[in-house]
């Protein structure tokens, strides 16, 4: 059955008023002289859902379990990444001014206005998908979107082992840095798989306890009863209201926090955050873009130099705040494979330089060695033994 807009309308005035969707679809199809059998239904119903409430063409991929993301060039020049891989997409979406009129559709339903005015949007869907659209002409070569599927439901532990993220040998340290609210680090490059590490570290927090959670995006969905969120807010047109991570930082310090999470440590708020985890709210976490694990203290430098803090000072707050390093990376080809490859303790140098030490390396087979971090890391988490 063609769901063409006139069809699109019927339904959705039925819907308007009380009709069940699935209701709608069959009178809606009835009325244009259509008698549909259940597996037609089915299908078409999860069509309109997709054109009133979803991505519209796109809601099929984003559907898709193995999914992760889905990358809009061109009315027909569509890619997804599935299972790590980035491969086209067969889907035709008409043309240039379709394509324009599905992203401005989508960052409204994100309650975000794309226009010549603003033409960039970072936004989320009703869903929890996450939308960025670009428009011409800051998008060289059209109309560009990219979709980051949130996962409803946060990975556990066990099943980041299965899955080759997580080295079995490192559960027992995760386990520990958990239950003795270490303050944790997560850091790896875009798309390392830093958020979905930390929310299976969140569902690990005792459930008498009360996670805040400061985001820019809304997208960490532990497993847990408890958990609160803060979301920054862009400033509107006139350039004012916004409301950033640092103040969002400090406001969560008088929620009665157990734990304080940073979703995505990007500028100035670091200031903020290691003051919190240097004042007694231990057992926090956040995440940190860095390529390689001992690239995390420059990039703490640069952030907490927006904040004009010095290195001497950002060297002695992170080294007394941050118990461990989480470093994931991707390898294998096309890097599919997403896994943590390497615990880390933060230190002061003896010259005084703030410096991330290796407790374990793991390599994406699973293999770890301890390295020269591992004493005190065991220490601290009350650990014995060796790895490797
Ligand atoms: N261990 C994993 N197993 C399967 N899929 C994963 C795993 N880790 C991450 N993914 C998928 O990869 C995508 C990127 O993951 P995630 O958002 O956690 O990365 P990120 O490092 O936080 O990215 P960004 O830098 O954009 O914030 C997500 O769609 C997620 O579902
Ligand atoms: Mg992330």
């Amino acid at each position: 059955m063609s769901v063409d807009p006139a069809f699109l309308d019927r339904v959705r005035a039925r819907v308007g008023v009380g009709d069940a969707l699935e209701v709608a679809v069959e009178a809606a199809a009835r009325s244009s002289g259509v008698v549909l059998g259940s597996s037609a239904l089915s299908a078409t119903s999860r069509t309109v859902r997709g054109e009133l409430f979803g991505a519209g063409p796109l809601q099929a991929l984003l559907d898709d379990p193995d999914v992760t993301d889905v990358l809009v060039n061109g009315p027909r020049d569509v890619w997804v990444e599935r299972a790590g891989r980035l491969v086209p997409a067969a889907l035709d979406l008409g043309s240039e001014s379709d394509v324009r009129a599905l992203a401005v559709r989508l960052a409204a339903a994100g309650q975000q206005r794309l226009d010549d005015a603003s033409p960039t949007v970072d936004a989320r869907l009703p869903d929890g998908t996450r939308l960025h659209a670009v428009l011409p002409p800051v998008a060289g070569t059209g109309v560009l979107l990219s979709l980051r599927v949130v996962r409803s439901r946060a990975l556990t532990v066990d099943e980041l082992v299965t899955s080759g993220t997580l080295a079995v040998t490192l559960v027992p340290m995760v386990r520990a840095l958990v239950a003795t609210r270490a303050n944790v680090l997560i850091s790896g490059a875009t798309g390392s798989g830093k958020t979905t590490l930390l929310a299976a570290l969140l569902s690990l927090v005792p459930h008498d306890e009360r996670i805040v959670v400061i985001e820019e995006a809304g997208e960490l969905r532990p497993n847990h009863p408890h958990v609160v969120r803060l979301l920054a807010r862009r400033p509107n047109v006139d350039g004012a209201g916004s409301v950033g991570l640092s103040e969002l930082v400090r406001t969560a310090l008088r929620m009665r926090p157990d734990r304080i999470v940073l979703g995505e440590c990007r500028g100035a708020e670091v200031r903020d955050v290691l003051t919190a985890l240097n004042t007694g709210h231990d057992g926090g976490c956040a995440t940190v873009h860095a390529n390689a694990a001992e690239d995390v203290p420059a990039r703490l430098e640069a952030l907490a130099a927006l904040a004009g803090m010095s290195r001497d000072a950002v060297a002695a707050q992170a080294s007394s705040a941050i118990d461990a390093v989480l470093h994931l990376r991707r390898s294998g080809p096309d890097r599919a494979v997403r896994y943590v490859a390497e615990v880390g303790v933060v230190r002061r140098s003896g010259g005084g330089t703030l410096e991330v030490v290796d407790a374990v390396r793991a390599d994406a087979g699973g293999t770890c060695v301890s390295g020269p971090g591992w004493p005190a890391l065991a220490e601290r988490l009350g650990l014995g033994g060796s790895h490797g």
